[in-house]
């Protein structure tokens, strides 16, 4: 069976990971797809139980997630990530894990905006010190240098972000079609 692509989906907490991850697979599985979404706050109350947000712990966090990506791609399920991994060797390390299938798409949104938005209260805790090294705040984000795709949610909506990725799954499908027929 062919593998199906993974599309990882980074950026600051509160940027619209989840969010887009959601609409994406709402409008998949129209098309009849099989998707699974992955997301960091639902796999760390479970399969990631336990760790916490040193790079130690976050590295293995992503080692589970792409562990688990890798699986549901080789068996023909499209898998929507959405998970911080803020630092360029952790995504280089899902990469790694992932293969060929692996997408890189930064959804991007200003501190200011992620800190406005703040659905889940984490910023203010964050500033008052309690919550420590949380991601933008008190610990790093490197922003991925060469996404396959960057989303920017200060400026455009969900909408806009879901047919962006639709466009790069269909290209990646494109190109798997070439290589069969070669
Ligand atoms: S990752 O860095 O290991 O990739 P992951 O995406 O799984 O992070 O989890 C991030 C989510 O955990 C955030 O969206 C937020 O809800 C929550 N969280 C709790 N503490 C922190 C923290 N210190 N830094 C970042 N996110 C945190």
């Amino acid at each position: 069976m062919d593998e199906a692509s993974v599309l990882w989906l980074t950026g600051l907490s509160g940027a619209g990971k989840s969010t887009i991850a959601r609409h994406l697979r709402a409008c998949l599985v129209g098309r009849g797809a099989a998707v699974a979404v992955l997301d960091g706050d639902e796999i760390r109350r479970g399969l990631s139980q336990g760790l916490g947000f040193s790079d130690v712990d976050r590295r293995e966090n992503i080692r589970r997630i792409a562990e688990m990506a890798r699986l549901l791609s080789t068996q023909g399920i499209v898998v929507i990530v959405a998970a911080i991994a803020p630092l360029s060797r952790h995504r280089g390390l899902a990469r790694n894990i992932i293969g060929a299938p692996y997408r890189e798409v930064y959804v991007k949104a200003s501190l200011s905006d992620c800190e406005r938005r703040d659905v889940k209260g984490l910023y203010a805790r964050a500033r008052r010190g309690e919550v420590v090294k949380f991601t933008g705040v008190t610990d790093t984000y490197e922003p991925p240098l060469n996404p396959d795709l960057l989303v920017d949610t200060s400026t455009h909506g969900v909408h806009v972000a879901v047919s962006s990725l639709m466009a790069l799954l269909e290209r990646c499908q494109a190109k798997q079609t070439v290589r069969q027929l070669a």
